[in-house]
């Protein structure tokens, strides 16, 4: 009864940032993001008789407090399958966790792939994004390759809130996705009470929700078109509106440093000069650079310049989570 399953990261272009039911994990809003090769996360799971206790250990380090309530979603998984074992759990991050790039995403896909393979459930793709996403809801993109759409579903149940790939791994090769690392400091508010304290307190939740849809036919239509120019604007004109958001929550949430703002003139400016890039943030200080891959080594160099930005990492759409037979421990 042990699994090991492997997962990217993803990177919202049109992002989920509220809740309609906290318990299922159902979302306000549809979204759509890019999984990302090369931002991966490897869970190992078992579970056994042997255990006295449930066990986390994530890059080294055993879990004390469980925030994001991983052992609540193990349960639930038992539960579906109907054991009754304890868990050991092993899971590395080859990057920074909590700042901002996703790692709950990649996380919470490998873990569920891994805990439903080693219990014994035999789940669909579909099934299996709808069961992430009740540990973590951008998760559930994760599970899908290439670029992947995240439905808002209308059922009380959540069963037709799932996500699927709208478009493989190599419809677009050349699409980039830089990630520039600013601070590895972990994020103050978690975007789990960050986006039920804005669903709650800000006065523009409403215009949110009456945009949000265009947002996703023109960048779902942009992807299958290749329309790098409408997928970039669209992309970044949404992350500002949820970073508007962020800003008029109360008590309000504020994810940039200094280098987040350096990083946003940069681009702006860039692009007034003819390079092409747009840029999207999430839940910490972190930016992520839009470009194609003709434009990706020249837009690297001079992000790197930067006096804010410690590392890049660009990206090109990745697999889906999957299976693999090297275990962990
Ligand atoms: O699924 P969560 O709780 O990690 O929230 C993700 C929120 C954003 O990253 C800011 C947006 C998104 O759609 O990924």
């Amino acid at each position: 009864m042990k699994a090991t399953a492997v997962a990217n990261a993803n990177i919202a272009l049109v992002k989920y940032w509220g809740k309609r039911d906290a318990r299922l994990i159902l979302p306000q809003n549809g979204s759509i993001s890019m999984t990302c090769d090369g931002l991966s996360t490897k869970t190992t799971v078992e579970f056994s008789g042997e255990y006295r206790k449930d066990t986390v250990i994530i890059n080294d380090e055993e879990l004390q407090r469980d925030e994001k309530d991983i052992l609540g979603h193990i349960e639930k998984i038992r539960g579906l399958a109907a054991i009754s074992h304890h868990a050991k759990i092993v899971s590395e991050t080859n990057f920074p966790v909590a700042a901002g790039l996703a790692s709950s995403a990649s996380g919470f896909a490998a873990l569920t792939m891994a805990a439903a393979a080693a219990a014994g459930l035999e789940l669909s793709q579909k099934e299996l994004t709808v069961l992430t996403r009740q540990g973590s809801g951008s998760a559930s993109r994760s599970i899908c390759e290439g670029f992947a759409e995240w439905h808002k579903g209308n059922s009380s149940d959540g069963s037709d809130s799932y996500a699927e790939s709208i478009a493989g791994r190599d419809h677009w090769p050349g699409f980039r996705m830089i990630a520039c690392i600013v601070s590895e400091a972990k994020k103050k508010v978690s975007s789990r009470s960050g986006m039920a304290q804005t669903v709650a307190t800000s006065p523009y939740y409403d215009g949110w929700l009456k945009t949000v849809e265009q947002d996703i036919g023109t960048i779902r239509n942009g992807i299958k078109s290749k329309n790098f120019s409408a997928v970039g604007l669209t992309a970044e004109q949404n992350c500002l509106k949820m970073h508007a958001l962020m800003l008029t929550t109360k008590p309000v949430i504020v994810y940039w440093i200094p280098a987040t703002v350096e990083i946003i003139q940069h681009v702006l400016a860039w692009r007034e000069e003819g390079l092409e890039c747009y840029f999207t943030i999430d839940g910490g200080p972190q930016v992520k650079v839009m470009c194609l891959q003709e434009n990706e080594k020249e837009l690297q160099d001079k992000l790197l310049r930067l006096e804010g930005v410690k590392k890049t990492i660009a990206c090109r759409p990745g697999d889906g989570a999957a299976l693999s037979n090297s275990h962990l421990f």
